[in-house]
């Protein structure tokens, strides 16, 4: 059983903590957050468990094996060192850090504790990716030539910019696919209004095999989207995970020739919730002591590579 110390009650934090309690693999023990108001809301659902306002007093109660951290990404770091250092498995919130010499730090620790770190990029857990996983994987459609990912509309967040906060994911999704990095990076990056970092990011990136990726990510937008195109030689994906069923579509080409005629068909997609999925996994990694989806220092290539995106100013 998980016993989860659960840092930070805000947005995300609230999902966070219904799904860690809704699971047969874990149980919440206690929560911390600094917003009294925030610990009020927790109580009404958790009525019977311990809350703090001060992380360290949270992470050192008794029988805690995982801590949770969802206070914002600036406290990431701190927090999840403090954990490690106290030799607990961590999930970290996306993104782990901003900076590729922290997780390299939070990797030697966890690596010497023995302890485990999972980062909730949750698009990792979802069915969306998984299917997208197996297709690519297969070759059925033959090479990419070029994805294009679009996410707009986002909170607002001081502490960090656009391309932290919502080029996490695609970076993550990325990474997963293709697991490789690109050769070549362009960022052109927006800020439009002032006293608040970066809020728009136009991300293009160059793969080997002429593989060409357009990222473009804003916070500001009327409209939320969240549409991953990949552009196969014999078909074109689209993927919306703001459908609630139809979240991919398959455009197969009807002739080899270049053409605008397709065959549409429409997969049936494992539509769990995500976090509920990893939930599991985290159980599951920490019972067999295995962790396949995190291994070969994959939270460092993220991270390294949303440092560089971040860096560029071509
Ligand atoms: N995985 C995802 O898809 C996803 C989605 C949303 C947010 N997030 C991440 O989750 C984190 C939190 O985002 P949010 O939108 O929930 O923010 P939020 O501001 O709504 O919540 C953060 C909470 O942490 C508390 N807090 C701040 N400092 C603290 C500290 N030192 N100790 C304990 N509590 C503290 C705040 O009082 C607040 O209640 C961010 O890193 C964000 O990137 C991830």
């Amino acid at each position: 059983m998980l016993n989860v110390a659960l840092i930070g009650y805000g947005y995300w934090g609230k999902k966070l903590s219904r799904n860690f309690q809704n699971s047969e693999y874990s149980c919440i023990k206690s929560i911390c957050d600094l917003k009294k108001s925030n610990i009020n809301l927790a109580k009404k659902i958790l009525p019977n468990i311990k809350y703090f306002n001060d992380y360290k007093s949270a992470i050192l109660s008794k029988n805690i094996n995982l801590v949770v951290i969802a206070s914002p990404t600036s406290t990431h770091y701190k927090i999840a060192k403090y954990a490690l250092d106290n030799n607990k498995n961590i999930l970290v919130e996306k993104p782990l850090s901003m900076s590729l010499m922290e997780v390299r730090r939070l990797n030697k620790i966890s690596k010497k504790r023995n302890k485990m770190i999972f980062v909730d990029y949750p698009f990792l857990f979802s069915g969306t990716i998984s299917y997208i996983k197996k297709i690519i994987d297969s070759k059925k459609f033959g090479k990419i030539l070029e994805i294009e990912s679009f996410r707009e509309q986002a909170p607002v967040r001081s502490d960090a910019n656009v391309i932290w906060d919502l080029c996490t994911h695609d970076i993550s999704i990325l990474t997963f696919l293709l697991n490789t990095t690109p050769t070549k990076i362009k960022t052109i990056k927006k800020k439009n209004f002032r006293n608040l970092p970066v809020d728009s990011a136009y991300i293009n990136l160059k793969y080997k095999n002429n593989l060409n990726v357009l990222i473009k990510n804003s916070w500001i937008s009327a409209i939320k989207i969240r549409l991953i195109k990949i552009k196969f030689e014999k078909a074109m994906l689209f993927c919306d995970e703001n459908e609630s069923m139809y979240k991919i579509k398959i455009y197969k080409n009807k002739s080899s020739k270049v053409s605008n005629k397709y065959f549409l068909e429409v997969p049936e997609i494992d539509l769990r919730e995500p976090l509920s999925k990893m939930v599991k996994y985290i159980h599951a990694s920490v019972k067999n002591k295995t962790n396949n989806l995190f291994k070969n220092d994959f939270n460092e290539k993220v991270t390294n590579l949303l440092e560089k995106i971040n860096n560029n100013n071509d």
